[in-house]
């Protein structure tokens, strides 16, 4: 057989179909442009589930180009590691959940491998104490044993002194914190029967979590009647470590951060920012990194972001995630938010040896592997951890402090010291119950704010959940306009559901 029948019929072919095809493309809208500001969780996490619900429509049969933009020169954002004395470590977010149901979906999506949280191979075995800057008001029992039945009396015991000390008011502190924790797993029904949120109030209404931000943390645990000491020291201790502040702060991120002290906590092996790195090179993302966003202007049909390098980006859909309250993007028009504080923790690690005497103790060895203190503005530190015991005399350390820890202060706490870094995060919301939350809809056009549910907590988690719900928005109104499609994404409203009881 000869080669030129078939040739011919292929350029025969290709006449007739091409003209189809080019008549095909120039009936549908080109694919609209997405751009994210913003490569933490919650950007790669809203380019994920726009790839993931995706479907054409007639009015959109093109899946949209997405940019991300990330002002340094890694993804991550909060989520980052830092190496000292040859070893990496959690710098920032650095525990999760077992019910973080979308991190360990992603984490079994990238092939991820899960660990259990630093110098903690069993939850129990971690030594802790209260300090309240003269003494230990609280310490548990220390015994380093290689019995496994010697551990676990240590352990009994050490929930005893705990209940001694705390009472029942142990128990009801825990299953507050467990009905909080599944109202929340109602943001992992269906997407075909839970709604999609144009605000921050209306998703924590439906959940039945909005009340818990209107008052604080200490007034919700007044009511269901805790102890005052409970409060005062053991609670306390955990807002220190977990946000940076007192039991003031919000009953919903308060609650959140009692979660944080459950057991079966998790992170991943080789650092939680490998979640946003596989999302973003998982969904046909072009990322364009040490690009930071200056103005986003909307010039009617779209958006304008103008970047540092000097480049202009026409996008059909913004979206902001990451925090506004201490970048400095110009918006035109203007937009207006709530104001909002940062709350500012400096994660200072340290290799080398803490100073018993700083304590009041004879040998490094009483003290414990993690210490809390109270409130009280004397206090210059929130909390110093173990992260890995190397031998006797030598030891990485995290310590937690609103303020920076001075080269002094450290010669004082420490014995010894080889390598110290310092890291100072605008780290979560400064939390004031009745917390009043910025819209997911910046603009009333398609300007999205994943980080307006900062204000109900600051989790990895919690980012991924709003990123979820912003990107089920962008779908319904940018993609689903005017088709049929839309009808089965509900959105929600208190009004709308009265007036569906009343049928
Ligand atoms: C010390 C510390 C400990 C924490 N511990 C935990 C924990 O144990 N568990 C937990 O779940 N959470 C924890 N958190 C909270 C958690 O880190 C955050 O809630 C979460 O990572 C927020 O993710 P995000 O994607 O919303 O924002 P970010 O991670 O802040 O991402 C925003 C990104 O946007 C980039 N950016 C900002 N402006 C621009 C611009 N103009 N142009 C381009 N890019 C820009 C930033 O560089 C950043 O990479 C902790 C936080 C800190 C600081
Ligand atoms: C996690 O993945 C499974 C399987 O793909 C899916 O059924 C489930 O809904 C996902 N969970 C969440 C919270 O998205
Ligand atoms: C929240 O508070 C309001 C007003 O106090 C009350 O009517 C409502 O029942 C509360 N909701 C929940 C879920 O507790
Ligand atoms: C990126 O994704 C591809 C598959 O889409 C995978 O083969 C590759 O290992 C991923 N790379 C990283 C760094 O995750
Ligand atoms: C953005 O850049 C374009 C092109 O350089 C310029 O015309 C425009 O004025 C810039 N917008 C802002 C808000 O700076």
């Amino acid at each position: 057989m000869s080669s030129k029948p078939s040739f011919s019929f292929l350029i025969l072919f290709i006449f007739s179909v091409l003209p189809l095809i080019f008549c095909i493309s120039t009936n549908a809208p080109p694919p609209p442009t997405v751009c994210i500001v913003g490569s933490g969780i919650g950007g790669s996490s809203v380019a994920h589930f726009l790839r993931h619900y995706f479907h054409p429509t007639p009015t959109q049969p093109n899946p949209p180009i997405i940019k991300i933009f990330e002002r340094r020169s890694i993804v991550g954002g909060r989520m980052g590691t830092v190496s000292i004395g040859g070893e990496t470590f959690e710098a920032g977010a650095s525990i999760l959940h077992p019910k973080n149901y979308h991190a360990l979906n992603y984490t079994k999506l990238l092939g991820l491998k899960i660990k259990p949280p630093p110098s903690s191979e069993d939850d129990d075995s971690m030594s802790f104490g209260i300090w309240d800057g003269k003494k230990f008001v609280f310490k548990t029992l220390q015994v380093d044993s290689k019995f496994p039945l010697v551990q676990k009396i240590v352990s009994f015991v050490n929930s005893f002194c705990l209940f001694f000390r705390y009472g029942f008011s142990l128990l009801k502190m825990n299953s507050f914190v467990e009905r909080t924790v599944d109202s929340f797993l109602k943001y992992y029904e269906s997407p075909e029967t839970r709604p999609v949120f144009e605000t921050v109030d209306e998703m924590l209404k439906w959940a039945g979590l909005y009340n818990l931000t209107t008052r604080t943390l200490q007034d919700e645990l007044i009511d269901i009647k805790l102890s005052p000491l409970l409060i005062e020291e053991l609670i306390t201790v955990i807002t220190r470590i977990n946000y940076g502040q007192s039991v003031y702060i919000s009953g919903l991120a308060g609650t959140v951060s009692l979660a944080g002290s459950e057991g079966g906590l998790w992170s991943i092996e080789g650092g939680n920012w490998q979640m946003a790195a596989g999302l973003i090179n998982g969904s046909d993302v072009s990322l364009h990194l040490n690009e930071k966003i200056q103005s986003i202007s909307y010039l009617g049909e779209y958006y304008e972001l103008n970047s540092t390098k000097g480049n202009s980006y026409s996008c059909d859909v913004t979206v902001v995630a990451t925090p506004l309250d201490e970048v400095n993007i110009q918006f035109t028009p203007s937009i207006s938010i709530p104001e909002r504080k940062l709350q500012h923790t400096h994660a200072t690690f340290v290799r080398g040896l803490l100073n018993p005497a700083y304590f009041g103790l004879k040998a490094v060895a009483e003290i414990p592997e993690l210490v809390g203190t109270l409130e009280d503005p004397d206090l210059p530190f929130s909390s110093i951890s173990v992260l890995k015991q190397h031998d006797e005399k030598d030891a990485t350390y995290k310590i937690f402090s609103r303020e920076p820890m001075a080269d002094a202060l450290l010669d004082s706490i420490f014995s010894a010291r080889l390598h110290t870094i310092r890291i100072n995060w605008g780290a979560y919301p400064h939390y004031e119950a009745p917390e009043v939350f910025a819209p997911f809809i910046l603009d009333s056009q398609h300007l999205y704010y994943v980080n307006a549910c900062e204000n109900a907590a600051s989790t990895m988690e919690t980012s991924a959940v709003a990123a979820e719900n912003v990107a089920r928005l962008i779908l319904s109104r940018y993609f689903s306009e005017g088709s049929m499609d839309s009808s089965h994404l509900k959105s929600f409203s208190p009004a709308a559901d009265t007036s569906h009881l009343d049928l």
